[in-house]
């Protein structure tokens, strides 16, 4: 080897590393940047997937577990058995009387097909589930609905917009004087 190509040799070796050190700088400033934006549009999009369109509503995780407001049942062709459950705050509204309910309060209506007992002929039990309605009170947010956010959600799904306009047109129509909310606690 002459000296000039030990010198040249040296010199792409340098060139070659330079170029090595530069694509991890760039790889190691993109990575994290790349990740943020993965798990910034996760969450994003499922909460967009589950949540009622106009209000942005979505089912209050361990709501199976709350206290029960008042049964409900429902005439024919939906003929269905309902109840009517809220959270801590909504539960000590109703137990102080207290209208209009506060912000944060929270209420679910859950509702199944009216099914025959296979063990008692005049017993009337839960079928399948059929739809799972909220009622989420926050005054600022849903000034234009009498404060209340509404969502109605079939297999957790929320329904179509259509449907969310009709809510508060009833629950204004006929349940003003109670801030909305038809269900009184049972006694
Ligand atoms: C045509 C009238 C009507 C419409 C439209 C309506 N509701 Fe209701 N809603 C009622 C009645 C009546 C009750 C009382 C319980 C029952 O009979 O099932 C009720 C009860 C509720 C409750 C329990 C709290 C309360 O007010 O008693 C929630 C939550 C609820 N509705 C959510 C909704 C959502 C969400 C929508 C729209 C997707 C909606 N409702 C549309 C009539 C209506």
């Amino acid at each position: 080897m002459t000296p000039i190509e030990s010198k040249t040799k040296k010199r792409s070796y340098a060139t070659a590393i330079t170029l090595a050190v530069l694509v991890l700088v760039v790889l190691l400033t993109c990575v994290p940047y790349l990740v943020s934006i993965a798990l910034a549009e996760g969450p994003a999009q499922s909460t967009t997937s589950d949540a009622s369109p106009i209000f942005g509503v979505t089912i209050p995780p361990g709501y199976k577990q709350w206290e029960l407001i008042a049964p409900a049942e429902e005439a024919a062709p939906l003929d269905e058995l309902r109840a009517v459950v809220g959270n801590q705050t909504a539960l000590d509204a109703y137990q102080a009387g207290k209208l209009p309910f506060p912000d944060g309060t929270i209420l679910v209506k859950r509702a199944w097909k009216r099914k025959q007992s296979g063990e008692f002929a005049s017993a009337t039990i839960p079928g399948a589930a059929t739809t799972v309605q909220v009622m989420v009170k926050d005054s600022k947010k849903y000034a234009t609905t009498g404060g209340w956010g509404f969502g109605r959600f079939i297999n957790g799904k929320p329904v179509d917009e259509a449907q969310h306009r009709t809510c508060f047109a009833c629950h204004d129509a006929r349940a003003k004087v109670h801030d909305y909310i038809f269900t009184r606690l049972a006694p």
